[in-house]
């Protein structure tokens, strides 16, 4: 039994927390993605491979409002959704940790942490609040940050991911996207960004990550999705595949093999 079907059997819930369905997207002459379908059930773990232009970004920018999709559907909990805009995926319970972080350099790290939702008090921001909650929501992350009040400007490249991966969390849904959100991490931060994404699993949230490090794919995922030139060339449980195989279909020399064996 596949890992989805033992989710699916095991959880009353029979329906993918998102499930994707004939994605199309061009940016004029680029065939972005075509044809893109895949599902993510509660509690699971999704990587989403590929090669530097095989579409993975613009998915999850589609699932977070930030570019729609020319055709196809989008289910989230069994019901066909529309997401036109960010505010429209946070309503639905999406959080991103985008590949290129989407922080402002200028605000402080509770700021951004908290950019568009900042706790108020009658017609002013509290930021006492606002400082209180980042440092509480930082220290789940156990990432290390001088201060939630300095800007991000002067924050290394792990410490800009660490507010990225905190404003995601701080939100609260139950659908994290994550592009790559180990890329300007060091060993150790990685590994805790890792056993984040096994923490927020085990609470029933879904989780889509993509990464390069095959390692961190296989020590966290459940299914692999592979994505070459916009289109979905393998999709399976981990445990089904290896990583020597995940390469070959990443750089397309599975289909080689295929043809060269007339398969
Ligand atoms: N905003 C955009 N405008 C034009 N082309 C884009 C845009 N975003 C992505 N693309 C193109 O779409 C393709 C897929 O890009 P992307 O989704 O970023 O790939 P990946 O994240 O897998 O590296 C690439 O050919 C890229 O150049
Ligand atoms: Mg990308």
């Amino acid at each position: 039994m596949s890992i989805a079907e033992s989710t699916q059997a095991s959880s009353p819930q029979r329906f993918p927390l998102v499930e994707v369905k004939g994605i199309c997207k061009a940016f004029g002459h680029v065939q972005a993605l075509t044809d893109v379908s895949l599902e993510l059930y509660p509690g699971e773990v999704l990587g989403l491979v590929g090669d530097n232009g095989a579409g993975k970004s613009t998915l999850i920018k589609i699932l977070s409002g930030v570019y729609t999709a020319d055709a196809g559907e989008i289910w989230i909990n069994g019901r066909q959704v529309e997401i036109r805009n960010p505010l429209d995926a946070q309503s639905l319970g999406i959080a991103t940790v985008f590949q290129d972080l989407q922080l402002v350099d200028c605000r402080d790290v509770a700021s951004n942490i908290y950019l568009g939702r900042e706790p108020m008090r009658r017609i002013v921001i509290d930021r006492t609040k606002m400082w209180k909650d980042a440092e509480a929501i930082l220290s789940t992350l156990r990432m290390r940050m001088p201060s939630v009040k300095v800007d991000v400007s002067e924050l290394s490249g792990g410490q800009k991911q660490a507010v990225a991966i905190a404003r995601a969390l701080s939100r609260g849904g139950r659908i994290f996207l994550m592009d790559e959100p180990t890329a300007a991490l060091g060993v150790a931060e990685a590994e805790k960004v890792m056993d984040l994404v096994k923490e927020m699993k085990g609470h029933g949230a879904g989780v889509i990550i993509i990464s390069h490090n095959l390692a961190h794919i296989f020590g966290v995922v459940d299914r692999i999705c592979v994505l070459r030139h916009g289109q979905v060339v393998f999709k399976g449980p981990k445990n089904e595949t290896t990583p020597e195989a995940i390469v070959a279909h990443i750089v397309g020399a599975a289909q080689a093999a295929r043809i060269g064996s007339g398969q």
